[in-house]
C-alpha cells in the first residue's frame, strides 16, 4: 500500500509550486476564506481531535484553530521545512501540534491512542500528481480515524473550468489536452488582495476516480457538495459586511458575480 518514492514526484514537482504557495498563504483569498468556513460549517469540530493533513506550514491548522475550538489539532505535511516553520510560527499554540510524516511514515496520533474524530486535506489532494501517492494518503488517514470519522476534501471544483465563468481570485485554465482528467496538470493566475497575480498549476484528480480511491482505502460512504458562493452572503451577517466591503473597496459589482453562480470550490466528505 506504501508509495514508492517515485511516486512521491508530486509532491516534488509541487515543490516548484513552493514559493508562490507560501506568498498566497500569508494573504488568504478572500473567496478561499468563505470556503474554508463553509467546510468548518458542515463538521462537528467543538471539542474534537483534528488532523490537518498537508497543512504546509501551518496557517490552515491556526484557523481551524480559531474556528472551530477544537481540543486539538494535529497538523502533518510530507514537507520537513515548512513543519519546522508551522513549528515555530505557533510553537505558542498548546493545542497545535506539527509534525512532518515522510515516504511510508505513519500518521502519529496525538493523544495516547486516541484516533482522530476530523480529517481535513485543504488544497491538498489536486498537488498529488500519482494515483499511488494519493492512494497512499487516504489509505493512512484511514488508518488514524476513528469509526464514522469524516475525511473532507477541500478543492477547486472542475464544473467551474473553462466554462466563461469570471472569478475575482482565481483563473483557471483546462489542461493542454482541453478536459479534466486525471493526472493532468492546468494552470491558475491567482489575483491577490493587493491585485498582485500570480500563476501556479496543480493536477486533476476525476471524482469517480477519489471516490475509487476512497472506497479502497477503508471509507464506506463518500459524497460531493458544490460550492457557490451561498445567498446568505448578499444578506446581512459578520461575514457579509466584512466581505462586502473588500469587494467595494476595489470597485467590484458584488451583487453579480460569478462566484454566485458557479461552483468554483467543492467539498468531498468521506466517512470511515
Ligand atoms: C497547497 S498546500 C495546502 C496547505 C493547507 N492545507 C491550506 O489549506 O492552506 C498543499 C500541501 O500538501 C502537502 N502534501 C502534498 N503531498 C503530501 C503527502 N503525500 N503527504 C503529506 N503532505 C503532502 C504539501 O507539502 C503542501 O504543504
Amino acid at each position: 500500500m506504501l508509495a514508492k518514492r517515485k511516486d512521491l514526484v508530486s509532491y516534488i514537482e509541487w515543490g516548484k509550486n513552493f514559493e508562490c504557495y507560501r506568498r498566497i498563504s500569508e494573504d488568504i483569498l478572500d473567496s478561499d476564506a468563505i470556503a474554508y468556513n463553509t467546510l468548518y460549517g458542515l463538521l462537528n469540530m467543538k471539542g474534537k481531535l483534528i488532523l490537518d493533513f498537508g497543512c504546509f506550514q501551518g496557517d490552515s491548522s491556526f484557523r481551524i484553530l480559531i474556528s472551530t475550538k477544537p481540543s486539538l489539532v494535529v497538523g502533518v505535511d510530507i514537507d520537513y521545512k515548512s513543519i519546522k516553520e508551522a513549528e515555530k510560527k505557533y510553537h505558542k499554540y498548546k493545542k497545535l501540534v506539527f509534525y512532518s510524516i515522510g515516504e511510508g511514515q505513519a500518521i502519529p496520533l496525538a493523544i495516547h491512542d486516541n484516533k482522530f474524530d476530523v480529517a481535513l486535506m485543504t488544497f491538498v489532494h489536486p498537488t498529488i500528481s500519482k494515483i499511488k501517492a494519493l492512494e497512499e494518503c487516504f489509505f493512512s488517514i484511514s488508518q488514524v480515524l476513528k469509526k464514522n470519522g469524516i475525511l473532507a476534501l477541500l478543492s477547486l471544483n472542475s464544473k467551474s473550468f473553462n466554462k466563461g465563468y469570471s472569478f475575482y481570485n482565481y483563473n483557471h485554465r483546462l489542461p493542454a489536452c482541453g478536459y479534466f482528467k486525471d493526472g493532468k496538470k492546468f494552470w491558475n493566475t491567482l489575483r491577490k488582495s493587493n491585485g498582485d497575480t500570480i500563476s501556479f498549476f496543480d493536477f486533476c484528480w476525476e471524482n469517480s476516480t477519489l471516490k475509487k480511491l476512497l472506497l479502497s482505502s477503508g471509507f464506506s460512504d463518500v459524497s460531493y457538495i458544490d460550492l457557490k458562493f451561498p445567498n446568505s452572503l448578499r444578506i446581512n451577517s459578520l461575514l457579509t459586511k466584512s466581505f462586502r466591503k473588500v469587494y467595494e473597496e476595489r470597485g467590484i459589482d458584488f451583487s453579480n458575480r460569478d462566484e454566485f453562480k458557479a461552483p468554483l470550490y467543492q467539498i468531498i466528505l468521506a466517512m470511515k
